[in-house]
């Protein structure tokens, strides 16, 4: 068995496969196909076009059959939990499951003897996004080569941010000094590191990660109009003047033009945005692949029965 929960389930040595791999699918176009079909279900219970698209097109560039789950057409309407829904998905032949939720830390009820299928969590609540974290890796690698020593800034809206909370914890282990900066009512005492004002932040960071704000995990909103969060803590154009020469600015998108960044630096030439949302197919592959790999050495050793 094979779970990617969190980045913590990946040693240094598997991240680098992953990404190692994900480069070798971009260069070689090659289709990888098993005797046996593997068959992949992605259940989604939050909205998603990024991860969910990307996942359903790595699953088929692999050759794998595909399920798409969905919620509201399920019998979870109907009171089913979320165990028995993932245990009947196995029992009907999912190899893999690829799973959105919106409750922090879903898979800890999947976690169980009975339950034998891979998971890969594709984003939990305001938790873990271990595959947007894998693809912004790979994005900051093909950028600068090495991860040691450069300086990253998460901006925005910390508290509720699974990108936040899976790229700082990474970031660190690899030797990068991550720096956050947004509202006081959105500082996370969770998100170690040093806090402080958005200009100081971006002054000093070779990749400026800004975040959407998530209004849909919200209690309460902060007093602010659009324009007035922009000017306060968004990613302007003025500001975007003072980033460091060779910088780049990342965002795990969906983006709010105008609100978090500017329009205008969307698509600038230091924007890697869309570079995120290409590499996140090949990452993907990769994690599947890996996902596979693990369970057949655990096979192999005779630690699954
Ligand atoms: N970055 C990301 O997870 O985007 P989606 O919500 O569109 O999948």
């Amino acid at each position: 068995m094979a779970n990617l929960l969190t980045m913590d389930d990946l040693s240094a040595r598997d991240i680098e496969w992953i990404l190692d791999r994900a480069e070798s699918i971009q260069k070689d176009k090659k289709k990888f196909r098993e005797s046996k079909p593997i068959l992949v279900t992605n259940l989604f219970f939050e909205p998603s076009t990024r991860t969910r698209f990307s996942f359903e097109t790595a699953e088929k560039r692999l050759g794998f059959q595909v399920l798409n789950f969905t919620s509201e057409t399920s019998s979870t309407t109907k009171g089913e939990t979320l165990y028995d829904t993932v245990r009947t998905l196995e029992e009907i032949g999912t190899d893999i499951a690829v799973i959105r939720h919106k409750e922090d830390h879903y898979f800890d009820q999947l976690i169980h003897k009975n339950i034998k299928l891979n998971i890969v969590n594709a984003g939990d609540g305001s938790g873990h996004h271990p595959t947007q974290s894998l693809l912004d890796l790979l994005t900051i690698r093909q950028e600068f080569i090495l991860f040691q020593g450069l300086t990253v800034a998460i901006i925005g809206d910390l508290r509720h941010s699974r990108v936040a909370r899976s790229d700082a914890e990474v970031l660190t282990s690899l030797g990068c000094k991550v720096v956050f900066s947004g509202p006081k009512e959105w500082h996370n005492p969770e998100l170690q590191g040093d806090y402080m004002p958005i200009d100081d932040a971006i002054s000093k960071a070779d990749v400026v990660m800004m975040l959407r704000i998530q209004h849909e995990r919200h209690q309460h909103t902060l007093d602010l109009t659009k324009e007035e969060y922009h000017q306060a803590y968004g990613l302007t154009l003025k500001r975007a003047d003072k980033m460091k020469k060779g910088s780049i600015i990342m965002h795990p998108a969906p983006v709010n033009r105008g609100v978090e960044i500017a329009d205008e630096l969307v698509e600038s030439t230091n924007s890697r945005i869309f570079k995120q949302m290409h590499n996140g197919v090949a990452i993907r592959m990769a994690v599947l692949e890996w996902a596979l790999e693990t369970e057949r050495g655990e096979m192999n050793r005779g630690e699954l029965i």
